[in-house]
């Protein structure tokens, strides 16, 4: 592969939206921000240079990173943030891998408006494995504050309570017209009739988990998280924070003005946000002036049609692209997710929201946790992170109400190579919530599915171990469980999380560290000479 270089630097913009101007943080003075083109097979180096007052580091989301740990980009975990006026490259080769993904800061809540689109061609002469589209396009999902975001995190952590929602969604960077002062602010994408468009579209959202759909447009789903589906159609796509989806949009016989929509869901008791954003759909040659057409947008919690979309889709296991399903299992593991409050002398209501896995609420170290682990640091964290949780219980029945949840910066330890099994259960402790999970460095697949309690008995029967959708975010229904299986080939320090920013602040994270195994083409590849220090 070749070599593409890209200059980064991080800078306020003065920006307005909805009637007023903010400064926001940016690549380049760009919101959202450039995207990076790559083939397979090609290395990418990304000089960052920092020049606001916030320390700064940019997860490259979905990247494999095989063996180059240091370039991924979570502070803290795999590297010490850049600080104010320093710099450093991050430089990875894309191995494996074609298809869209995303970027995006990895440090406070700075990803709000730090993100962009990653589009990893295939190979020269390769070719997609469906019809060649006569253009591509990449939609942005994202969320507006009229706040500071910083600010908004702040103060809840001050009061105990949830941050405030954002103020509106977007689609590349944009409200759209249904917004006061945002007809100007509304993303047109102008199309031309009888051909195939392929829409490369990216939740970077903080917090929402959105649908997404066009009028009177049905979307053929043919990639998820940079791997090839079998194609299937549908009125709407459903896409969490960290997700990406390539759909086919055919414009066959139709002329007019259409809105492009998003809108969160969340199968959770109690909607977040029911305002709708959208863009413009414009056929080349229809008048400005027609009524664009509403699609039929599910409803916040049609968890009916959430079901359905997600378990539509399906890697395509083709001979070109087989699913590597791991068919045994080396490491059984089973982390309940849930929400707690914890006490807080200082905070208004003197609790605090927490979040937790197997009871564990991470806190982040102050050393990065890659480099303690290569340099055998000790006292930064343990690798006795809990397979189970520590008493079993009715993960989904009434509130539970003896369970505290204890604090430590603890990570799971696994052998190189081996094969993992992760349920993923989510829990009643405080209230059901929905969890986009992501795990930095692997792509797993998502074999298993359901609501109520998992039952290691009954439920495994049921797996699909032939096709299951291969991802690396996925999106633990409200009151279920996911059970997802990936092969440990990958030796380093891996971040696991919940891509809603607010439930990562709050402690619904871990790490894995994948120990090295025979020789060096099994290990962590050395650190970069310019890897920022603590
Ligand atoms: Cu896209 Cu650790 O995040």
């Amino acid at each position: 592969g070749k070599t593409n270089t890209y200059k980064f630097d991080i800078q306020l913009k003065n920006v307005s939206r909805m009637c007023q101007a903010k400064p926001i943080v940016t690549v380049n003075g760009q919101f959202p921000g450039p995207t990076i083109y790559a083939r397979e097979g090609d290395t990418v180096l990304i000089n960052v240079t920092n020049h606001v007052k916030y320390n700064m580091s940019i997860h490259w989301h979905g990247i494999r990173q095989l063996r180059t740990g240091w370039a991924d980009g979570p502070a803290y975990i795999t590297q010490c943030p850049i600080q104010t006026r320093q710099s450093f490259v991050y430089n990875f080769t894309i191995t494996g891998q074609r298809g869209t993904l995303l970027y995006h800061a990895h440090i406070l809540w700075l990803r709000a408006t730090l993100h962009g689109p990653i589009v990893i061609l295939p190979k020269k002469h390769v070719p997609y494995p469906f019809p060649k589209p006569h253009k591509e396009v990449t939609l942005v999902l994202g969320e507006w504050w009229n706040a500071d975001t910083e600010a908004v995190i702040n103060q809840a952590m001050k009061t105990g309570g949830a941050p405030n929602a954002s103020n509106a969604h977007t689609i590349n960077g944009k409200p759209g017209p249904l917004f006061n002062c945002s007809t100007k602010d509304t993303h047109a994408l102008a199309v031309e009739p009888d051909k195939t468009y392929l829409l490369r579209i990216i939740n970077a959202a903080l917090n929402d988990q959105v649908f997404f759909s066009i009028g009177n447009h049905h979307l053929k789903v043919v990639e998820v998280d940079a791997v090839y589906t079998k194609p299937f159609e549908t009125k709407a796509i459903a896409i969490s924070p960290g997700q990406t989806t390539n759909v086919l949009l055919d414009t066959s016989k139709k002329t007019g003005r259409y809105f492009m929509t998003v809108r969160a869901f969340m199968d959770a008791p109690i909607p977040v946000d029911n305002l709708t954003s959208a863009g413009i759909l414009q056929y080349i040659g229809t008048s400005n002036t027609s009524n664009p057409i509403m699609p039929v947008i599910p409803k916040i919690n049609d968890t009916a049609f959430y079901t359905n979309f997600s378990s539509s889709i399906k890697s395509l296991n083709s001979a070109l692209y087989p699913a590597k399903v791991p068919q045994t299992v080396d490491r059984n593991l089973f982390f309940a997710m849930g929400l707690a409050l914890d006490k807080c002398s200082t905070c208004v209501n003197g609790s605090r929201a927490s979040a937790s896995i197997n009871n564990v609420s991470f806190v982040m170290p102050t050393i990065a946790l890659l480099q303690a682990h290569v340099n055998n640091i000790s006292g930064v964290f343990t690798k006795d992170f809990p397979d189970n949780p520590p008493t079993p219980f009715n993960y989904t029945g009434t509130p539970p109400k003896n369970l505290f949840t204890s604090k430590g910066t603890r990570a799971t330890s696994l052998t190189y190579n081996s094969t993992v099994q992760l349920v993923l259960q989510d829990t009643s402790i405080l209230t059901v919530d929905n969890h986009p999970v992501h795990l930095h460095g692997f792509n797993f697949f998502i074999v298993g599915t359901g609501f109520g309690n998992y039952n290691s008995k009954t439920d495994p029967a049921n797996f699909n171990l032939v096709d299951p959708a291969e991802r690396n975010t996925v999106g633990v229904p409200t009151g279920g469980w996911t059970a997802i299986r990936f092969r440990a080939d990958n030796p380093g320090v891996w971040f696991m999380h919940c891509h809603l920013e607010v439930h990562t602040t709050w402690g619904l994270k871990m790490a894995f560290v994948v120990e090295n195994g025979n020789g060096a083409e099994q290990s962590v590849l050395p650190p970069p000479p310019d890897l920022p220090a603590c």
